[in-house]
C-alpha cells in the first residue's frame, strides 16, 4: 500500500508538514503503508524550499521531478510527465494533493488516469475568478477527486453544489494552521527586526505576488506608491516573491520607510506577521494565518476563495483599486480595525482527522 503525497510550490510545503508527520508516526505505531513524499520541483529557490522543508523538519522527498518555472501549459505538461513516468516504474494506490497550484492538478490529472484514486486537500473552495489559474486547477481537481478534506463549511457547500456526495466530503479544518499551531511558539525574530529598530504593532507587513497585482509594472509600482503615500512613514516590510522581484527590477521606486527582503523563511515572517499592526497581501494562506494570530489583514484582491477570513476573522477584502490606501490604512491607524475569532477545526489537530479517515479508505476500506 502506498500512498504518493505531492508538493510543489512554497504554500503546499507549509501544508503538508503536517501530513507527513501525522503519516510517519502512524507508521511508527504499526499502520501498515508507505508513502512518496514528491516534490515536482515547481518552486526551486533555496528561500522558495529547502529552507520550509529545513525548518518545518519535512524529510527529503523521496524524488524531486525539478520542473521549475514555464508557461501554465510547459510547466503542467513537464510535471504530467514526469509523474506518469514515475507510475510506470511504480504505481501507488492513493495520490493526496494539497492546494491549487499547477503542481496540484497536473498530478491529480496523472493519478486519475491512471486509476489511482485522489484525495483533495483544501477542496472546494472558490474564488469564481476564472481568469485565475488556481481557480481552475480548484476545479478540475475537484471535478476527479475521489475524497475531498475541506477547510470551511463554504467550502464543503461549494462541493454539494456542485454534485459531489456528502459521505466523500470530510471536513477537517486546515494543515497549514497545524503548522502554525506547532511552531507559533518557536517564531523567529528576523534580523531586520534590529537593523531598523522595529516595535511591536508599529510597522506594516506586504506582500504581493498574485499575476493580477505585479505583471504589469505600472500597476504595481502604483500601488506601491500609494501605499507608501498613506503609511504615515510607517516602516514597511516587503518580502518580495520571485515572480514579483522580476517586475520591480524593472522600474525604481525609493521611499524611506519601504524595505524590500527575501522571501523569509516561515518561522522569521510569521514572526513578523504575529506583531504586525496590519498586513497587506494578496495571498491566501496569509489571510488564514492572520485570521488565527488576529492581525488585522487587507486583501488586495477583487475576489476571495476563503470567505471565512472576511466573515470571522480580521480579514478585508479591499478590491485592487490602489485608491483605497487613501482610507483603508486611516481605520488600522485610528485602531478602529474589526476583531475576529478562529474559524471551527482551525485548532492544529486537523492532520490528524485526515489520518482517521485515510485510515477508513485504506486499510478498513469502508469508504
Ligand atoms: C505559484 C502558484 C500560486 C501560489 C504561488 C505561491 C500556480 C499557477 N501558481 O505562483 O497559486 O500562490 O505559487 O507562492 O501554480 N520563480 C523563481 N524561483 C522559484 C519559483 C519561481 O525565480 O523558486 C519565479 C520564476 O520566474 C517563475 C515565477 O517566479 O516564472 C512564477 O513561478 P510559478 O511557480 O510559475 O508561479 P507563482 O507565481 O510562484
Ligand atoms: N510565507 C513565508 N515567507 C514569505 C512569505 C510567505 O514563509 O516571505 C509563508 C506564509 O506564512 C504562508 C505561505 O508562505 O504560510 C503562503 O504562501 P504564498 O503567499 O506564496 O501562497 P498562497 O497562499 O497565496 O498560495
Amino acid at each position: 500500500m502506498i500512498i504518493d503525497i505531492i508538493a510543489g510550490a512554497r504554500p503546499n510545503f507549509i501544508k503538508i508538514a503536517p501530513l507527513v508527520d501525522a503519516l510517519k508516526s502512524h507508521i511508527a505505531n504499526g499502520l501498515n503503508i508507505s508513502y512518496r513524499l514528491i516534490h515536482t520541483g515547481q518552486h526551486y529557490d533555496e528561500k522558495m524550499s529547502s529552507q520550509f522543508f529545513k525548518e518545518l523538519g519535512i524529510p527529503e522527498p523521496t524524488i524531486n521531478f525539478g520542473i521549475g518555472s514555464g508557461s501554465q501549459a510547459s510547466q503542467t505538461a513537464a510535471i504530467m510527465l514526469s509523474y506518469e513516468n514515475l507510475l510506470l516504474v511504480q504505481k501507488s494506490n492513493l495520490c493526496i494533493v494539497v492546494g491549487d497550484v499547477n503542481s496540484t492538478m497536473a498530478c491529480s490529472i496523472v493519478a486519475k488516469k491512471n486509476n489511482i484514486k485522489v484525495a483533495h486537500v483544501e477542496a472546494g473552495i472558490r474564488s469564481r475568478d476564472m481568469t485565475m489559474p488556481e481557480e481552475i486547477n480548484r476545479i478540475i481537481t475537484d471535478s476527479i477527486t475521489d475524497y475531498f478534506f475541506t477547510t470551511s463549511q463554504s467550502a464543503c457547500d461549494n462541493l454539494r453544489a456542485e454534485g459531489v456526495a456528502s459521505d466523500k466530503i470530510f471536513f477537517v479544518g486546515n494543515t497549514m494552521i497545524d503548522t502554525l499551531v506547532k511552531f507559533k511558539d518557536h517564531l523567529k525574530r528576523p534580523p531586520i527586526w534590529n537593523e531598523l529598530n522595529l516595535q511591536k504593532k508599529e510597522y506594516i507587513l506586504l506582500t504581493l505576488h498574485r499575476p493580477s497585482n505585479v505583471d504589469v509594472s505600472e500597476n504595481l509600482k502604483l500601488v506601491l506608491e500609494k501605499i507608501c503615500e498613506n503609511s504615515k512613514n510607517t516602516p514597511i516590510i516587503f518580502p518580495v516573491h520571485p515572480r514579483t522581484l522580476k517586475v520591480l527590477e524593472t522600474f525604481e521606486i525609493n521611499y524611506n520607510n519601504l524595505h524590500f527582503t527575501e522571501p523569509m523563511g516561515y518561522l522569521e515572517f510569521n514572526f513578523l506577521t504575529k506583531h504586525a499592526m496590519v498586513v497587506i497581501t494578496d495571498s491566501g494562506g496569509i489571510t488564514e494565518e492572520t485570521t488565527v494570530m488576529g492581525v488585522p489583514c487587507i486583501t488586495f484582491r477583487e475576489t476571495t476563495e476563503r470567505p471565512e477570513t472576511v466573515s470571522i476573522g480580521t480579514n478585508e477584502l479591499v478590491g485592487t483599486n490602489p485608491e483605497i490606501f487613501n482610507s483603508i490604512l486611516n481605520i488600522v491607524f485610528d485602531g478602529k480595525w474589526k476583531r475576529g475569532n478562529i474559524p471551527d477545526k482551525w485548532d492544529g489537530k486537523t492532520a490528524e482527522r485526515i489520518l482517521s479517515v485515510l485510515k477508513k479508505i485504506i486499510i478498513d476500506k469502508s469508504i
